[in-house]
């Protein structure tokens, strides 16, 4: 099915690779194929023994690395001298027991259409370049062509950096719930229809700031109808701002009951 999707996309695929400089550095990016597998594992190793936090990033083995690999454009890369410097990954869970549109009581019917903004991962000699927030546009671009209407990532309340990058990209939080090894999760959701950019224009109702680690407060917003859509601040004292969630005229996502 993704692969009939995709057939729309080849316009937006020929206009790869994309170069660009950033701070002094020639950079470009494009999609990657499985040969890249390895070059792809061994940036995953080294961003993950360099967290400050070992709960903020999931890796993924190789064999679940070579099954995205299977499905056209789930890989963007971006390259320093045909070194890899960051990726971003997208998947398309299917009816899958992981599927994050399960944690916001989608219905199967959009289920079905609910693409996941995997991982992103920036090299840290890449960092502070806007490289995660160039990449999740670019991938996002992809998911808006290819039919799919709902997008969900997840960010580990101890990642502010990342937080701010999804929500600047036109996430919001509508869910705040244990995952993987019990690590909590923001699971952060986009209609494919919502603009690229921070949410900060639209109309705000009942605005409040939390500690990003403040779970149980957060968890008692969400489901009186709030949702994150912006964070400020950095490391322990990052704040997030919770906002009441537009009437369901305003929002596209009007079937997700929180
Ligand atoms: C999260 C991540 C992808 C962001 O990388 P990025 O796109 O380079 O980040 P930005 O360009 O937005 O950088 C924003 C600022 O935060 C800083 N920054 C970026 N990552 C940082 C980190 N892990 N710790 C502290 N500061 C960080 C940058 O230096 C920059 O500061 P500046 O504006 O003063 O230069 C990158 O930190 C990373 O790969 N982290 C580990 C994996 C991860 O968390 N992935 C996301 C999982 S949801």
């Amino acid at each position: 099915m993704v692969r009939e999707h995709l057939t729309g996309q080849r316009d937006m695929a020929d206009s790869y690779p994309r170069s660009f400089v950033r701070r002094g550095k020639s950079l470009e990016m494009r999609f990657l194929a499985e040969s890249s597998l390895s070059d792809l594992a061994v940036l995953q190793s080294l961003v993950v023994s360099t967290l400050h936090e070992i709960e903020i990033f999931m890796p993924h083995d190789e064999e679940y690395l070579s099954r995205i690999f299977q499905t056209e454009l789930s890989v963007l890369g971006v390259l320093a001298e045909e070194k890899l410097a960051a990726y971003s990954i997208i998947r398309y869970p299917g009816m899958g027991k992981d599927n994050l549109g399960r944690d916001l009581n989608l219905s199967d019917e959009d289920l079905k259409k609910l693409a996941h903004l995997q991982a992103i991962a920036v090299h840290p000699h890449f960092r502070g370049f806007g490289l995660q927030r160039e990449l999740a546009a670019a991938h996002l671009q992809v998911l808006e062509r290819s039919g799919y209407e709902h997008i969900c990532c997840t960010v580990s309340p101890k990642n502010p950096v990342s937080l701010n990058n999804l929500l600047s990209c036109g996430f919001r939080v509508r869910a705040l719930n244990p995952k993987f090894a019990g690590w909590w999760r923001y699971i952060l959701y986009k209609n494919k229809n919502w603009p690229v950019t921070g949410a900060a224009q639209a109309p705000i109702r009942d605005e409040t700031a939390l500690n990003c680690l403040n779970i149980e407060h957060q968890r008692w917003l969400i489901q009186r109808g709030f949702e994150g859509y912006r964070v400020e601040g950095n490391g322990e004292k990052s704040e997030i701002f919770y906002r009441k969630r537009s009437t369901p005229a305003m929002d596209s996502s009007s079937r997700i009951i929180s």
